[in-house]
């Protein structure tokens, strides 16, 4: 079909990106147009089987003009983030060719078309650029019969979605080079290092987030003295000892340091001036809570992580998240959905003794927490295979959804 499809001018090519959580924060860039940091980073990448981009891209000589759709909608392919992606693939195709034995008769002047969607909702506020250019820089990649490693490219998309082009656990290098050759992302550890590793997203609001990141971090890098001291003093040191937490597979150590990081990203922004606000009241209530649950305990038994936007991601190792769930639940009680709280992997049930709720479950907040997203860490980008899961018709044009 692949080989029919060629006769007649029209490639295609479909994958699937994850979305990443990091633990040391990127907050910050010292080139706005190459998209290069102030300092290094360090996440984790989440399973596809409960939050993923899927990107079609195809390649006709019929095709009169780029053009792109996202969640079935046109969207501008004229998007500069979007154009320095595709000009890079390009360039490096070209690069490839010039080297000599080509075969693959697809013409890099044919137009393409780009079709790509969430299996979650996007107004749910996951981050969802991060995996919207790491698989818009795979599929781009197939489909040109480019093998190199594309986190360089994915970068220009978003500077988090080059974390995206690896599984597990992923660092993305500053670099020194004014060129941005040297700031890539390197997997520190695949998804089957640390296999009881947990990850719980309570998805709180569907609003959209104030400032968007972009504008947000340079405000910051431009007012913030505290942003400034962070990446110079405090994150290389964190950075070496997260890097050492996960090789040890040491929760206690992973959980305290991924809280401060966040809560340090945070004080960065109201440290910014004028000052920006990410975390909310029931952020704030989340955080209390998971203080009041780990100190119940004595150690660290769940960690919490927040980005440009009032989700809470919680970190927890399995034996833990049936216990943390059920206290979720009695501290947010669902207003309607309540057979849907729990969504992603099985949760078991648990019984809250009374010590434990007593000295954990305050005021409870009906309504407060949507649903609760139950994950893992996962793999990188994967090649769809199964031509039926293409998001283009033989036309070049989105399939209708179901
Ligand atoms: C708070 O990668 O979305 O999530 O590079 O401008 O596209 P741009 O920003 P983006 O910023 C992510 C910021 C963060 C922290 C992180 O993911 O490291």
């Amino acid at each position: 079909a692949a080989a029919m499809a060629a006769e007649r001018g029209l490639v295609m090519a479909t994958c699937t990106a994850p979305v990443n959580i990091a633990v040391i924060k990127y907050w910050g860039k010292r080139d706005t147009d190459l998209i290069l940091p102030i300092n290094s980073s360090l996440s984790v990448t989440l399973h596809q089987d409960q939050l993923k981009t899927t990107t079609t891209a195809a390649a006709s000589r019929d095709f009169t003009e780029d053009r792109l759709w996202l969640n079935g909608k046109e969207a501008d392919v004229g998007h500069p983030r979007v154009q320095a992606c595709l000009r890079e693939v390009r360039r490096l195709a070209r690069k490839r060719r010039g080297g000599g034995e080509d075969t693959a008769a697809l013409s890099l002047s044919y137009k393409i078309h780009i079709a790509s969607e969430n299996n979650f909702p996007t107004a749910a506020g996951l981050a969802s650029s991060a995996a919207g250019y790491a698989c818009l820089v795979s599929a781009l990649a197939r489909l040109y019969g480019l093998e190199e490693e594309l986190s360089e490219v994915a970068r220009r998309g978003s500077g988090s979605a080059c974390r995206s082009m690896f599984g597990g656990f992923v660092q993305w290098q500053r670099g020194e080079r004014p060129d941005g050759t040297d700031s890539l992302a390197l997997q520190v550890a695949p998804e089957t290092h640390w296999p009881e590793l947990r990850v719980l997203v309570l998805v709180v609001s569907g609003e959209k987030k104030p400032v968007g990141s972009t504008v947000g971090m340079q405000t910051s890098v431009e007012t913030s003295p505290l942003l400034k001291h962070r990446a110079e003093v405090v994150v290389p040191k964190r950075l070496a000892q997260m890097m050492q937490h996960i090789q040890e597979r040491d929760f206690e150590g992973f959980g305290q340091l991924a809280m401060r990081d966040s809560n340090q990203f945070h004080a960065t922004c109201l440290d910014t001036f004028p000052p920006i606000f990410y975390l909310t009241d029931l952020s704030r209530q989340i955080i209390a809570l998971a203080h009041r649950y780990n100190a119940h305990h004595g150690h660290t038994k769940v960690a919490y992580t927040f980005d440009a936007g009032p989700n809470a991601v919680i970190f927890a190792l399995a034996d833990t998240v049936a216990e943390f769930v059920e206290v979720v639940r009695r501290s947010f009680p669902p207003a309607t959905n309540g057979d849907q709280f729990v969504r992603g992997l099985p949760v078991g049930s648990a019984t809250l003794s009374q010590e434990l709720v007593a000295a954990v479950v305050t005021e409870p907040v009906p309504g407060a927490v949507q649903y609760i997203l139950h994950t893992k860490p996962g793999p990188g980008p994967q090649l769809v295979d199964d031509p039926s899961q293409h998001l283009l018709g033989a036309d070049g044009l989105p399939r209708s959804r179901a």
